[in-house]
């Protein structure tokens, strides 16, 4: 505990608060990669451990060398290229993982060789065949195999929380005694319960002789999801270390989330008198970086970096928040890297729609807004989000000037044909300028031969890009058709639009960009 004014990113660090610290050691790039499905190239890897140490981790454990010639190069070249954290290897309890571990991280600045030897019941029987004397002896001899290379050695006796106490405060004390600086005490399968772990953590810190020799450290599994309570839990109890994963990645269920972790030290530090050395701010890129990379989304409801965490979609909620944020946000998304959002829908209110466009540069009567908040309603009572492209057409109509463009083409019918054994048709009967307009068009599906319909009447209409998304699930949802056009000038602009038929939203669609380019052209 230091008293140093420190400051990083204009966050105040660890030490100036006077609090215990916690260490934060992550395992996005070895545990995390264990995940189902998650793969990571050598250069996302190094992609990550960069920003990891942005984030200033205390410690990255960057893979387990003897497990391919892949992870093995991962862990080198990071141990090369990362100075401020430590860099941890992992490996089994035998000469041959030692040797790979030491040899991929003896370049690093900071090495740690991490060691690991199964001491429950289940695991010493079935899956070593081994007596919890051999198991002793052991975690011993290879803890001191390890600190010949090495002054930075940590210790796992993996499934720790289903290990017979009285046997895993002998084990924990003998690898101190034969050189481990860090005892990590894994969850394993994800079993316990906030309470009996906290108890496991109190009872190492009294039953242990030379506890105070080494860290105590916590690795905790999802499996039940209380990877996050139980490592709360374990610092409550004296804890040093915790173990995680960018977005809870990891086997099975997963590991403790560190930005949840990292988060609810930081949100009730007073609480719980401890803190971290994490520059927030980087929290929410690097979970970003982790999904990206690792192909796994980040479901929309997760705490602290989902889609939805800083969303407000309540109209008494975002009426709050705009009257101070604190009255529904417990921390600033700000500070982990993100802004809050007011999701417009049917319980916006007229402050919520009037922010959202304010920051949409709109300057709306309050007349305009009653219109705008009564359109926004009818639109979303069918289950419709209202995205800002939905919102500025409607602010558009409502103040008339729809993107400062006449409406030159309306359309009045529209038929389509399709089939497996016909060439798709359009027939799309409008007025333009005031005059009738009725033309058939082909196309490769029924979509394009709408598109080819108005570029027969706007040919200078250049469609960059054409997208549908679905509002909702089911056959019936919503489509939400965006296409990107380009003017006169070459500028691309966007035009968005909603219909319960994806036909339909597209005509509108080309209808509008067609209206956006015929208004560029007489230079309106
Ligand atoms: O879950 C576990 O027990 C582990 C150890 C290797 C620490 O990942
Ligand atoms: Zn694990």
């Amino acid at each position: 505990m230091g008293k140093a004014q420190s400051m990083i990113n204009g966050f105040i660090m660890c030490e100036a608060l006077e609090m215990r610290k916690i260490k934060i050691f992550d395992t996005t790039l070895r545990d995390g990669e264990q995940s189902p499905g998650c793969t990571m190239t050598m250069e996302d890897k190094l992609k990550i451990a960069k920003k990891l140490e942005a984030l200033n981790v205390d410690v990255i454990e960057a893979g387990f060398p003897i497990a391919s010639p892949g992870d093995f190069q991962a862990v080198s070249e990071v141990a090369k290229e990362i100075k401020g954290p430590v860099i941890a290897g992992l490996a089994r309890c035998t000469k041959e993982d030692i040797d790979a571990c030491w040899k991929a991280i003896q370049h690093a600045k900071n090495p740690r060789i991490h060691i690991f030897l199964a001491t429950s019941p289940i695991h010493m029987q079935y899956k070593l065949k081994k007596t919890p004397g051999e198991v002793i002896e052991d975690a011993v001899a290879f803890t001191k195999y390890a600190a010949n290379y090495c002054r930075d050695v940590e210790f796992s006796p993996e499934d720790a929380s289903r290990t017979k106490p009285e046997f895993l405060y002998e084990i924990v004390e003998k690898v101190i005694a034969a050189g481990a600086t860090t005892v990590n005490i894994p969850d394993t399968v994800g079993y316990s319960i906030p309470s009996e772990f906290g108890r496991i953590i109190k009872g190492i810190k009294d039953n242990v002789p030379n506890v105070n020799n080494a860290a105590i450290s916590v690795h905790c599994h999802n499996d039940l999801g209380l990877a996050v309570a139980n490592s709360i839990a374990a610092i409550e109890n004296g804890a040093d270390q915790v173990e995680c994963t960018i977005n809870g990645i990891g086997e099975r269920a997963g590991n403790a989330s560190l930005e949840e972790v990292v988060m609810a030290i930081e949100t009730r530090k007073k609480h719980l008198d401890v803190c971290t050395g994490i520059v927030p701010n980087h929290i929410y890129p690097i979970s970003r970086l982790v999904s990206t990379s690792t192909g796994m989304i980040v479901q929309r409801n997760k705490a602290i970096v989902g889609d939805n965490a800083f969303a407000h979609e309540a109209g008494i909620h975002q009426h709050g928040v705009l009257s101070h944020p604190l009255a529904y946000e417990i921390m600033n998304p700000e500070k982990i890297g993100r802004e809050s959002v007011l999701v417009i829908g049917k319980h916006s209110g007229k402050h919520a729609i009037g922010a959202t466009l304010k920051k949409m540069c709109y300057e709306l009567t309050d007349e305009h807004l009653t219109k705008i908040t009564e359109l926004v309603k009818a639109h979303a009572d069918k289950r419709k989000i209202v995205d800002e492209e939905d919102l500025r057409i409607m602010a558009n109509h409502v103040t008339h000037k729809e993107n400062g463009s006449s409406e030159t083409i309306k359309i009045d019918k529209i038929t389509v044909l399709t089939g497996n054994n016909i060439t798709p048709t359009a027939t799309v009967k409008f007025s333009m300028e005031g005059k009738e307009k009725i033309i058939t068009s082909i196309g490769n599906g029924p979509i394009d031969a709408i598109a080819n319909a108005f570029v027969s009447v706007v040919p200078d209409m250049k469609i960059a890009d054409f997208e549908v998304r679905s509002v909702g699930t089911g056959s019936n949802a919503t489509a939400q058709v965006l296409i990107k056009f380009m003017d006169n000038n070459k500028k691309l602009f966007s035009i968005a639009s909603c219909n319960d038929d994806t036909l339909m939203a597209s005509a509108n669609a080309f209808a509008k960009g067609a209206n956006r380019i015929l208004s560029s052209r007489n230079g309106v």
